[in-house]
């Protein structure tokens, strides 16, 4: 099969957070698909300990993504009014009252670092544009590097960088939207129109993303002139997966219309099944990305281990019920695989 990169068609989508395993990711190199590692919240030294890990799993290639970094304003006022609102939901999980973080990323140069140094397959960047230096440099160390687009002035810009491929980030899309100019609302086209409007704007591959859960999503994509396709939410369900229980149930009982687009858990535009968190937080303003999410992490993973879907960020995307029961890694990316015409 001639296929991009000479990769399989099928990748799995990077998936920052809990989906962050390198049992997975192996699990579907090993599959037949590309693994990606959701790098973006991870140490540098967890980057080099799971791509080891992968190695120890499959010889198979794999991914890594990161998020570019982007500029924010610190805002200890908004800060703390959404501290305020998070106290009560802290109460009813018996966590101490939640406080400023003492740190709210990860630093994006040491990140980028031990991703080389992994020597992944592809390096995939989303919420920004890597810039024509970083992408040179990457790709003279011999790195494919991929960048992710939600308009098509995003997509030309990363080509401009000399990225090898683009990620066509649909509206439909699971977790946070990837795009970086304007607003994110402002940039809020499906899968199915900005395939086909970055295939006819860009000289480079394109990749499809968002909404594709079936066969007939990734038939549907390459028709569109995808030159491979990827999905995040229909391999959060397959079982090497390290999902929480609480999660897991949440995901299997949600219908199509309780996805929902929020900036509650993070600061940042991102797709998933709307809660409590959610639906309280609705219209509140919150300070910028990435305070939030790093102020509401202790909420979040308290209330996984206590199961208590209500305070989790469900990230997933619109096609979440097509994909309730994929089985394995590998059963998932074969199934997907059917949909594509060598
Ligand atoms: C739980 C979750 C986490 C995600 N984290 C990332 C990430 O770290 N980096 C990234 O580029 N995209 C991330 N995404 C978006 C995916 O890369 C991809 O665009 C999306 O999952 C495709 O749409 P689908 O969910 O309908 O398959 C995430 C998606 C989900 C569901």
């Amino acid at each position: 099969m001639n296929t991009l990169f000479g990769l399989p068609p099928v990748w799995m989508a990077p998936m920052a957070g809990e989906a962050a395993s390198g049992a997975l990711v192996a699990a579907v190199s090993a599959g037949g698909g590309f693994g990606q590692l959701g790098a973006a919240y991870l140490a540098p030294a967890r980057i080099a300990e799971i791509a080891a890990d992968i190695r120890t799993r499959t010889d198979r290639p794999f991914g890594i993504n990161l998020f570019c970094p982007q500029p924010w304003l610190r805002d200890d006022v908004a800060l703390d009014t959404y501290l305020a609102r998070l106290a009560g939901w802290h109460a009813e999980l018996g966590l101490p009252a939640p406080a400023r973080p003492e740190r709210y990323e990860e630093d994006f140069d040491a990140q980028l670092a031990a991703t080389v140094a992994a020597r992944p397959a592809i390096i995939s960047f989303v919420m920004g544009d890597p810039g024509v230096a970083r992408v040179a440099a990457l790709k003279a160390q011999g790195f494919t590097v991929v960048g992710t687009a939600t308009q098509v002035a995003e997509g030309r810009l990363l080509q401009a960088s000399g990225v090898d491929a683009v990620v066509a980030q649909g509206y439909e899309a699971g977790g946070h939207r990837g795009g970086f100019l304007g607003t994110p609302e402002g940039a809020l086209i499906g899968t199915m129109a900005l395939v086909p409007l970055l295939v006819d704007a860009l000289d480079i591959p394109v990749i499809a993303a968002g909404g594709i859960a079936d066969a007939r999503g990734v038939a549907a994509a390459q028709a569109l002139g995808a030159s491979a396709v990827t999905a995040g939410t229909a391999f959060l369900l397959v079982d090497e997966c390290p999902l929480s229980p609480a999660y897991r149930t949440a995901l299997l009982a949600a219908q199509d219309t309780d996805s929902t687009l929020t900036r509650a858990f993070s600061g940042r535009l991102a797709r998933g099944v709307a809660n409590r968190v959610t639906r309280e937080l609705e219209g509140t303003p919150l300070p910028d990305f990435p305070q939030p999410n790093a102020a509401s992490r202790a909420m979040r993973q308290a209330a996984a281990k206590a199961g208590r879907a209500d305070f989790i960020s469900l990230w997933a995307g619109q096609a979440l019920p097509l994909s309730r029961s994929p089985g394995s890694a590998a059963q998932l990316v074969a199934a997907l695989t059917q949909g594509w015409r060598a």
